[in-house]
């Protein structure tokens, strides 16, 4: 074993994909590499690995904890230390005869010139937010004739582009001079991205900010892209396999599976480019992300939970809960119902579920901060339902393994798929639930069916009922992706013609009465929302109690259990959604109790309680139906109030 450095040895391994004589092609080249953060400093590594030996290389950064998830420099030995020094140790480190020049103030007007000189490759890893910069040295490349080459980790991919000399330019490829500082940042993307391979599996949005200069990125685009560079390099190296080069450009993304290539003949002027921009304005320079909250100061501990709390479910989002924060660990809640203005409130029946899932929700997101909720309850009588919360610390807690799931739970309204629960699934749901309820679970294609058809009959109860209009008309959120208040449209689970037939429906109370008169108005609504989701789920169940549910504080106490159960529904990667309605109506019939002044109405209800009383086998206890599926996270969803307008008021 040879123990000392030997440039031959060390890359020996190359040989075969080059020849000995390229290899020797390569250790004379010069490469610059500004930038050597995220992308830059995997850039760096894996060139000297090909056996690049001369590199220039410019930052004025120092690796912070927040680097860890991607920049390879990035270590608790290393944090607040120069991402420059740290980077040259490491190439070196790989090959001690590198001839490095650095840049330590990073690139500018004074030095680019010097950065480019003798440079025969530059290879792009500036901040993405760096435009000045980048314009600047793409622009002085080109001048002297040095092939630039830029592949950006975007999400788990990379995308690509080549800018060599005497072929289209940066410029002429992105088009950002004359526009704003945000317009360019869109511009980039676009172009950097113009297949936009990433955009079906950004779960979080709102992490996508261009206006705020904040964007998400992961190892696998950074290690993807740091591959692709170096091939790029070796190939205009070695004057070997093609170089696509601007305005053709490359995207492969790992996470969809993905290759395109793509081309946009006069760069920026091309009409997709130009329409993709007039979109990107409207959907990512303003905002329609779903909302965060603007922290100015650190939260308290307080906060903190309430901001997990707050993503507790309610029916049709209503948040029928207020905080008021007592001191610096303790806070009060206050319950309130829609009953007064929806008829699906049966007696508060369906806030006081909600309020037992926010105060199961409570109790879990205390875990992750090392503390436990001690909740007690201060008044509960029909008006007035106030808990008091403190949150003790202890150490020893280890954080609950639903916390994960509390943001991301979301009602899956759509097909899911069919595959069927495997016993340990259905087992795992069942546990889920507190003694005293059970899972009554309905699975095969003919208990869906059953299911499917009291849906149908039960949405025709509420689409034909007066006094659920007003209810309907004010909770949907149109053409929206994401509601603060309210359900938006893309969560409904109905396509864009029958969106619009209810949009328009549901702007009057005659308007429903004649599409039902004239063309079956809520058919279309009712096979979409109702029918096929019911056949497209592996299972619907019931969650029934041991003894009949009666009281506010049983309701409250079944609310925990159902929270508990959706949040495991979630960790297993399964969709749910609550099929409320056709127990509400159960407990408005057995009770005697009117909600509609049309007779039609009742009689449409009846029917559809026979077929309830003849699918569940315990109509009175039964406390929560649904339906669970194979799924992914919906794309559309409701989402919640910021912390500050859930504050009580004075
Ligand atoms: C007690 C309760 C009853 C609900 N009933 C229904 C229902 O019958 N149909 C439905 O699609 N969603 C139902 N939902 C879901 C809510 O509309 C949903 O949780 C809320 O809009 C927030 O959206 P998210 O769960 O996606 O965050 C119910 C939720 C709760 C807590």
């Amino acid at each position: 074993m040879n123990n000392s450095f030997d440039y031959d040895l060390a890359f020996s391994r190359n040989i075969g994909w080059f020849s000995e004589d390229e290899q020797q092609i390569l250790k004379t080249k010069r490469v610059a590499i500004a930038g050597l953060g995220g992308v830059g400093g995997s850039h760096l590594l894996t060139l000297t690995r090909l056996g690049i030996t001369k590199f220039h290389l410019s930052d004025f950064d120092q690796f912070a904890c927040e680097n860890s998830n991607r920049q390879a420099g990035a270590n608790i030995h290393t944090y607040d230390q120069n991402k420059l020094d740290i980077m040259v140790d490491m190439a070196l480190s790989i090959n001690p005869e590198l001839d490095i020049k650095v840049f330590p103030e990073g690139i500018n007007n004074e030095n680019m010139d010097e950065f480019l000189t003798d440079v025969d490759c530059y290879v792009d890893s500036l901040d993405f937010f760096a435009l000045e910069a980048r314009k600047q040295v793409f622009a002085l490349c080109y001048e002297k004739g040095i092939p630039a080459t830029t592949a950006a980790p975007i999400g788990m991919g990379t995308a690509y582009l080549n800018f060599m000399p005497g072929k289209m330019t940066f410029e002429q490829y992105f088009g950002l001079n004359g526009y704003t500082e945000n317009e360019q940042y869109l511009k980039f993307f676009l172009g950097l991205t113009p297949a936009a391979l990433q955009r079906p599996y950004l779960v979080d949005p709102s992490k996508l900010d261009l206006a705020a200069k904040k964007g998400p990125s992961t190892i696998a685009g950074c290690q993807l892209a740091a591959g692709v560079a170096v091939a790029q390099v070796a190939k205009i190296f070695l004057n070997r396999g093609k170089i696509v080069s601007a305005p053709w450009g490359l995207h492969f993304d790992a996470f969809t599976n993905q290759y395109k290539k793509t081309w946009r003949p006069w760069g920026h002027k091309n009409p997709i480019q130009r329409l993709a921009f007039a979109l990107g304005k409207k959907i990512l320079l303003t905002n329609t992300n779903p909302p965060e909250e603007v922290i100015d100061k650190e939260p308290t501990l307080v906060e903190q939970v309430l901001n997990y709390a707050r993503w507790a479910p309610s029916g049709d989002n209503s948040q029928c809960w207020r905080f008021e924060i007592t001191d610096q660990n303790s806070f009060v809640i206050h319950m309130s119902t829609t009953q007064d203005s929806v008829v699906y409130d049966l007696d508060g029946h369906s806030s006081h579920l909600a309020h037992g899932i926010l105060l199961k929700t409570i109790e879990i997101a205390a875990t992750k901060f090392k503390t436990k909720a001690l909740i007690t309850q201060d008044c509960i009588d029909d008006k007035d339902i106030r808990f008091s919360v403190v949150l003790e610390g202890d150490d020893n807690i280890s954080q609950h393994p639903l916390v994960p799931y509390i943001r991301s739970r979301a009602v899956q309204r759509r097909s899911m798929g069919t595959k069927k629960l495997s016993q340990q699934e259905k087992a795992e749901l069942e546990l889920a639930l507190p003694e005293g309820y059970s899972i009554q679970w309905f699975e095969s294609f003919w208990d869906k069916w059953e299911i499917a058809k009291l849906n149908f009959c039960n949405a025709k109860t509420r689409l034909t009922m007066k006094e659920a209009f007003e209810v309907h008309k004010n909770i949907i959120e149109w053409k929206a992706q994401f509601s603060e208040t309210k359900i938006p449209e893309h969560a409904l689970g109905v396509d864009w013609p029958t969106a619009r037939l209810m949009q328009w429906m549901f702007e009057s109370w005659n308007r429903v009465q004649f599409a039902n008169k004239y063309f079956a108005g809520t058919v279309l609504p009712r096979i979409q929302l109702d029918v096929i989701p019911s056949l497209r789920s592996c299972a619907h169940f019931a969650v029934v109690a041991d003894s009949e549910i009666k009281t506010t504080a049983d309701y409250i106490e079944a609310g925990k259990g159902i929270q508990n159960l959706w949040l495991t529904c979630t960790k297993l990667g399964l969709g749910f959604q609550p099929e409320q309605t056709p127990v509400i109506f159960s407990r408005y019939l057995t009770a005697g109790r009117k909600f509609t002044a049309d007779s039609d109405v009742i009689k449409n209800a009846e029917k559809g309680k026979h077929l309830f009383d003849a699918i569940v086998n315990n109509a009175n206890n039964t406390v929560f139906l649904g339906r669970i599926g194979r799924s992914q996270l919906p794309k559309s969803r409701s989402v919640r109030l910021p912390l500050d307008k859930l504050m009580a008021e004075e």
